[in-house]
């Protein structure tokens, strides 16, 4: 079978063709915008109604309730993160800009990699979603598909834009 003459120049030089690098905004910033990640990241904000405010404004002691056996974190880890840490109406850029600012104190890279990678809340919204009131949507894909796209994202260079 006779290759195109492209084709075959290129596997000759033990090329492949250019892509283009993997930026945030390419599939992570769309998983980052799914509710099991923001209903959490937006608890304490005022502005986006976050849970704080409304159905459980006089709430603490998360996990009497979000207990280990539901939701399937070791104790203490089911906690909402600061308001400085919600990206609800943040676009692409703006939420990779954030966690990186966020996450810059020590090694940036290592820091992402661990958090994206390890995080028992971020494996929660991939591959559980079980609430007191119910279980509620995963993000679609699950872990898989969420390490994979972020080792992509991270070997490339953690561009923003
Ligand atoms: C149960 C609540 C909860 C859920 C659900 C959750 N997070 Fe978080 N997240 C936190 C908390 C708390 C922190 C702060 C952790 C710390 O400082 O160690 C955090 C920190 C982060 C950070 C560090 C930087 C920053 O600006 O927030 C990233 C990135 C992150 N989460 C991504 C996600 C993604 C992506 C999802 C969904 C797939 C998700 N989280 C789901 C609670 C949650
Ligand atoms: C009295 C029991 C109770 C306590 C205590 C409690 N929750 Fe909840 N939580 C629930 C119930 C029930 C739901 C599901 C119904 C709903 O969406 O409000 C829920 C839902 C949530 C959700 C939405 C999950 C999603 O992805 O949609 C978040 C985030 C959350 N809780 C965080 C917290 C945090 C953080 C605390 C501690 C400050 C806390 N909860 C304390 C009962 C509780």
């Amino acid at each position: 079978m006779r290759m195109p003459l492209l084709f075959a120049v290129l596997l000759a030089a033990g090329a492949a063709p250019a892509a283009d690098p993997v930026k945030f905004g390419d599939a992570l910033n769309q998983k980052f915008h799914h509710p099991r990640c923001l209903q959490c990241h937006q608890f304490n904000s005022a502005a986006h109604q976050g849970r704080a405010y409304n159905t459980h404004s006089a709430r603490y002691l998360c996990d009497k309730c979000h207990s280990a056996n539901l939701t399937g974190l070791p104790r203490g880890e089911w906690i909402a993160p600061p308001e400085a840490m919600d990206w609800t109406s943040l676009n692409a850029q703006e939420t990779c800009r954030l966690i990186k600012r966020n996450l810059s104190r020590g090694d940036l890279a290592a820091n992402l990699r661990e958090h994206l990678l390890r995080d028992v809340r971020i494996r929660w919204a991939l591959d559980n979603g079980m609430t007191p009131g119910g279980r509620f949507p995963s993000v679609p894909g699950g872990y898989a598909e969420f390490a994979r796209q972020a080792r992509e994202w991270l070997d490339d260079g953690m561009l923003c834009e």
